[in-house]
C-alpha cells in the first residue's frame, strides 16, 4: 500500500487567528507548511510557533502583501508549488454603508477576493498537471447574512463563493478540488478589536463576546464564538486526500448562525 505523500500547504494570513490554526492543523499532521503574513517578523514568529507544535511538520515563512500582483509574484516566486492552497487572508471592519469609498471597495476586493484568485490562477493548474490539489477559500458566513455595517465585507465574501464555483468547474475531473469555507464568527485577535469597537471595551471580555452574540449574532445555535481550531478542523479535512468527492461546495462552520438547513 502507498503511503500518503508529505504535502506542502500554503496558508495565506497565517501569522494569527484562524490562518495560524489552520497552518498549525497542517504541520501537526506531518505537511510542509507555508507560513504568510505582509509582516516578515509575524511571520517568523507564527512560524516559530508552529514548529513548536509541529511535530514532524516543515514551516517555512514567506512574509508578502497578497493584496497586489507584485506580492503574489514574489509568493509564488519563493514557493512555485504547493499542493494545498488556502485561501485565507483577509481584511474586515464595520463601516455605514453609504460612507464606504471607492478607495475602500476596492481595498476590500484587492485583498478578500483578488489575491485568491491570483493565486489560484498560479498553482490550480500546475496542481491539475500532478493530478492531485485542493484550493480552500476562506469566506464566511457574511456572505449569506452580510451584516448592513459591513457590505463591502460581505460582497467580498459573497464574490469567493463564486469564484471558488468556478475555479472548480474550470479543474472537474483532474484530481484537484476547490471549495469555499464559511466560518461564523470566532474568536481571533481581529474580531476581539472588532468586538470591542462594537460593544465596548469596558467591560471584561467573556461578557462582551456574550453580548455580541445575544445582541449582533442572535440566531447562533453555538451561543458563543467559535474557537479557530474548530474552523481548522474542516479546513484540514477539507485539504486531505478524503475530501476527494467534496468540490465545488461551500461549506459552512457558523455554529448554526445561517438559519437555513443549506448553504
Ligand atoms: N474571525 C471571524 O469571526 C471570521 C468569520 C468568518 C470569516 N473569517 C475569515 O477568516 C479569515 C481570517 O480571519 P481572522 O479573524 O483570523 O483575521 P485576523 O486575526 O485579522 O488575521 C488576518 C490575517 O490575514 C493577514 N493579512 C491581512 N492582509 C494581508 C495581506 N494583504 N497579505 C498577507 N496577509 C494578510 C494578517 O497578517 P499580518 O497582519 O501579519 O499581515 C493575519 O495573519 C478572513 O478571510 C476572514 O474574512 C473570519
Amino acid at each position: 500500500m502507498n503511503a500518503t505523500p508529505r504535502r506542502t500547504v500554503l496558508v495565506t494570513g497565517s501569522t494569527s487567528g484562524i490562518g495560524e490554526a489552520i497552518a498549525a492543523a497542517f504541520a501537526r499532521d506531518g505537511a510542509e507548511v507555508i507560513v504568510n503574513g505582509r509582516d516578515p517578523q509575524r511571520t517568523d514568529g507564527a512560524a516559530e510557533r508552529i514548529r513548536a507544535t509541529a511535530g514532524n511538520g516543515e514551516i517555512h515563512a514567506v512574509a508578502a502583501d497578497v493584496s497586489t500582483a507584485e506580492g503574489v509574484h514574489a509568493l509564488t516566486d519563493a514557493v512555485p508549488d504547493v499542493d494545498v492552497l488556502v485561501n485565507n487572508a483577509g481584511i474586515f471592519g464595520a463601516k455605514p454603508a453609504f460612507e464606504i469609498t471607492d478607495e475602500e471597495w476596492s481595498r476590500y476586493f484587492e485583498t478578500n477576493v483578488l489575491s485568491g484568485i491570483r493565486l489560484t490562477r498560479h498553482y490550480a493548474p500546475r496542481m491539475v498537471q500532478r493530478g492531485w490539489g485542493r484550493v480552500i477559500f476562506i469566506s464566511s458566513e457574511s456572505a449569506i447574512n452580510t451584516p448592513k455595517e459591513m457590505i463591502h465585507y460581505g460582497a467580498t465574501k459573497t464574490t469567493q463563493l463564486a469564484v471558488a464555483r468556478g475555479f472548480a468547474q474550470e479543474v472537474a475531473g483532474t484530481g484537484v478540488t476547490v471549495n469555499t469555507v464559511l466560518p461564523g464568527p470566532t474568536l481571533t485577535p481581529g474580531v476581539k478589536v472588532f468586538i470591542a469597537d462594537r460593544v465596548g471595551d469596558s467591560i471584561p471580555f467573556d461578557e462582551a463576546e456574550r453580548r455580541f452574540i445575544a445582541e449582533e449574532r442572535p440566531t447562533s445555535l453555538l451561543g458563543r464564538l467559535i474557537r479557530p481550531e474548530e474552523i481548522a478542523n474542516l479546513v484540514h479535512y477539507i485539504g486531505s486526500d478524503g475530501a476527494s468527492a467534496t468540490t465545488g461546495a461551500a461549506l459552512r462552520v457558523d455554529g448554526g448562525v445561517v438559519n437555513s438547513i443549506i448553504p
